[in-house]
């Protein structure tokens, strides 16, 4: 894919740059990933390993407007993929203001550079949470968003997609995709990079694997009342590699012309309770998983699976990778790197 300029990546994972033909400039504060000795990224440094690509990267907080206006100086930024955004459920309650000003303050920093530089090629990690508790299945972006969303952390996305929908009806340059993730999970195939965050998660599938691995005692089921078959929560759980691929998908449009502002739904459209999760993850990599019943997590929702059929049509795009997939190359990752990417002298400046 041609491209006369770089792609800038916030909140930079890593996996878009290596496999989208773009020159990347990356960035990331590391709130919630591991820093290397000499401050760099040591997720960025092993994709370029697996790429062997460079990956230009820069230390910097998108509240740090003065630092952001530097980058966007040096280097002939095309387009822009923001994944930069704070995200555990559980925090967000506990701490509202930190969530709202690093997801809402940072965007709104990057919309203004992106202007001031004529940079209107937007990519938006948006969230399923948007929808909130679905009043239909499977979950089409027609859905109501806004209205029943549970938590600070999906508010944050749902301002952030009315504030592009906003910014794209005033002006007619705003080029602009959200994309609204199911549950992502997996790893890179060469289990080199995954999931590695640094403050306390709350997902299932990094626990699954950390009781596998032995590192935790047992998996707590957040409530077995659920109205679905097994009476444990349904989620539409998508490789992360489809979400890679999703995010090339959204950029080729973008590239091709203007329409103001779309939604997109990147989910598989099958819906996997918890104990078919944890069944599935035993049985792919020999492993057992024990786990107790407890009640309800507040603010859970029942069930959630996406109609992807629009992303299919208007991006091209479909997940391919399976569920035993997402648990082999979740367990890959987890036995290869035990201690994630964590270095003796790595240091990280989370919150
Ligand atoms: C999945 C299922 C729990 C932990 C969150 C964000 C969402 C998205 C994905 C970014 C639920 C159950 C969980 C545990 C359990 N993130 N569970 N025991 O809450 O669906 O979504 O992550 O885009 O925006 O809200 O993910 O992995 O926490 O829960 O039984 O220890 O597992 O009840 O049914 P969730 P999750």
């Amino acid at each position: 894919m041609a491209n006369n300029g770089s792609v800038l990546v916030t909140g930079a994972s890593g996996y878009i740059g290596s496999h989208s033909g773009y020159d990347v400039v990356a960035l990331d504060n590391f709130t919630n990933c591991v820093q290397g000795p000499n401050g760099e990224s040591v997720a960025l440094r092993r994709v370029e390993e697996i790429t062997g690509k460079k990956i230009v990267f820069y230390p910097c907080d998108l509240l740090d407007v003065d630092f952001l206006k530097k980058i966007f100086e040096q280097h002939n930024i095309a387009s822009v993929i923001h994944f930069a955004a704070m995200k555990a459920v559980g925090e967000s309650m506990q701490f509202p203001l930190l969530y709202y000003k690093n997801n809402l303050i940072g965007m709104i920093n990057l919309l203004e550079m992106m202007k001031e530089h004529n940079i209107f090629n937007l990519v938006f990690s948006s969230s399923c949470t948007v929808y909130g508790e679905p009043e239909k299945l499977p979950i089409t972006e027609e859905n109501e968003t806004g209205k029943n969303v549970t938590n600070v952390y999906g508010r944050t996305k749902y301002f952030v997609e009315e504030m592009l929908r906003d910014l794209s009806k005033a002006d007619e340059r705003w080029n602009i995709i959200a994309l609204r993730y199911f549950n992502p999970v997996g790893a890179h195939k060469t289990g080199k990079i995954g999931e590695d965050p640094t403050k306390p998660f709350t997902n299932l599938m990094p626990f699954i694997s950390q009781v596998a691995i032995g590192k935790k005692d047992i998996v707590t089921i957040l409530g077995d009342d659920y109205q679905t078959p097994d009476g444990t929560g349904v989620r539409d759980y998508i490789h992360v590699m489809d979400l890679a691929t999703g995010h090339v998908s959204a950029m080729n449009k973008l590239e091709k012309g203007k329409f103001g502002i779309k939604f997109y739904n990147l989910g598989t459209g099958k819906g996997v309770s918890v104990l078919q999760l944890i069944k599935t993850f035993e049985t792919v990599n020999k492993v057992k998983v024990p786990y107790v019943i407890l009640p309800r997590r507040e603010g859970d929702i029942c069930e959630m699976y996406a109609d992807p059929k629009l992303a299919e049509n208007e991006l091209g795009w479909k997940a391919k990778h399976t569920l035993e997939e997402m648990c082999a190359d979740f367990w890959l990752w987890q036995t290869l790197n035990p201690n994630g990417y964590k270095l003796d002298t790595a240091h990280t400046n989370g919150h």
